[in-house]
Formats: C-alpha cells, structure tokens, sequence
C-alpha cells in the first residue's frame, strides 16, 4: 500500500504529448500520475504551439531544454540522454493517437494513450504486436471502468439480478461539447469537427466502453 511516507527511490522519468496549458485531460494525468511519487515529468511536448508549450512545461519546473517543439524531436533528444525517458503519456486529440503511439514504441518507451487508442481494429493489433516486440507496456485510460455506479452494475450483472441485460439504456449530458468556440477556436475544433472524427466516435466509444465495463 502506498502512503505519502513511501518514496520511490527513482521514479519512473515521463512526458507528455498534449495536455497543455487549458487542455481538458493534461491536469488529470499529472495529478494522478505523481500523486505517489512513482512518476516524474521531467519532459513535455505539451502544446501544438511550441511556444506556449514551452512556457507552460517551464511554469510546472521542468527545464526549458527539454520542453519541446514536438513529439518527434522529444523522442530523439532524450533517447540521446542518459537520465532520458522512460515513460509517456499521449492526450492529444483523437485522429493523433496512433502514429504517436506508435513512434513511441520505436523509440523504446512505455505508453500511455487517451481513448480511443486507435479507430480501428488494425491499428490497435499493430500497437500490441509493436508492444510486445519491443518489451515495453501500452494502456488506454478507461477511467470509467472505475465508476463505483459501473462497478455496481456489473456486480448486479454478474450476480444475476438483472437476468439476461438485453439493452443497456444510458444518458450523458455533455453539452458544452457543441458551443461556437469549440467550431471556431483551432486548439478546440476537433471535438465537433467531423473531419476528425472525435464527437462521433467519442460517443462510440463511451458506449462501448460502458457496455464492456458493465458486462
Ligand atoms: N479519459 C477521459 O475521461 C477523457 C476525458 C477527456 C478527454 N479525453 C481524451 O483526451 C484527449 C485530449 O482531450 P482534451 O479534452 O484534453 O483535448 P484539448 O483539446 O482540451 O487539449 C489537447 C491538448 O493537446 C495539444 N496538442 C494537440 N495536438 C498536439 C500534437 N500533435 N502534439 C502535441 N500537443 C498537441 C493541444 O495544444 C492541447 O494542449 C482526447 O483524445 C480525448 O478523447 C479523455
């Protein structure tokens, strides 16, 4: 059990891609992530503006060097450094995440992605056959699987309360998932923009995930 008088003598060195300044997740993975001291971000490609991104990762007391411009050049300076990265987590926006999840591995690096991992099946089959090769751990964040109500109802489930579940019926308001800045502010349009497909498959996916999570 982990209690704050527990110290790791070295905690595993993590970056980030995305979750920058104003970003909806960031602040969840670092809150959680060092909580107990097992992690240390120590590196950052927060922020599709580099230059803000830089400022924000300089605000949290990382060295301005190793706030960097993007993924690509992150992973290629700190697999040059001694005390480089072990570990990264990917919150970015969704039509993203495969190819980072996916230039992380070929750099050696344990990952960790926002759902949806991939948009297809394939995709995530590559990242597992990838992982595997390259000895390292890949996960999603399916937090909701945690949701004591969802617990509750696959225990009801598994317990036989319900009988067969035939439909799974649910509700989640989330409408400030479609406000006129989200359309027109660049940092924010993927969400609503159906050329990312992230608001229909966010959908998808939290239905299936809850279905899953339930069963
Ligand atoms: N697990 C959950 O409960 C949960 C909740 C919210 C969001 N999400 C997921 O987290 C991801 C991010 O969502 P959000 O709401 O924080 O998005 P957001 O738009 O609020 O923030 C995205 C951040 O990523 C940065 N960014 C974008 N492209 C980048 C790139 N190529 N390289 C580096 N940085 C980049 C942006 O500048 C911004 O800081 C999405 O995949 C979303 O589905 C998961």
């Amino acid at each position: 059990m982990f209690n704050e008088e527990f110290h790791f003598e070295q905690p595993i060195r993590w970056a980030m891609v995305g979750g920058g300044r104003g970003s909806q997740i960031g602040y969840s993975h670092r809150n959680a992530a060092q909580r107990d001291g097992l992690f240390k971000l120590v590196a950052g490609a927060f922020d599709l503006n580099a230059e803000r991104g830089r400022d924000f990762g300089t605000n949290l007391g990382l060295d301005a060097d190793r706030c960097y411009a993007n993924y690509k050049e992150m992973f290629e300076a700190e697999a040059k450094r001694e005390d480089g990265i072990q570990a990264v987590s990917i919150a970015t926006p969704n039509s993203t995440h495969f190819e980072i999840c996916k230039a992380a591995l070929e750099a050696g690096l344990h990952v960790v992605c926002e759902k949806p991992i991939t948009f297809t099946t394939e995709e995530a089959e590559e990242l597992k056959k990838l992982a595997a090769m390259q000895n390292r751990v890949i996960g999603v964040m399916y937090g909701y699987s945690g949701f004591p109500m969802v617990q509750q109802a696959r225990e009801m489930i598994k317990r036989g309360d319900l009988g067969d579940v035939r439909v799974v019926n649910m509700q989640f308001a989330h409408g400030f998932h479609n406000e006129e800045h989200e359309l027109n502010d660049p940092g924010l349009k993927w969400r609503v923009s159906l050329k990312h497909p992230a608001q229909p498959m966010f959908w998808v996916i939290l239905v299936l995930t809850l279905s899953i999570c339930v069963k």
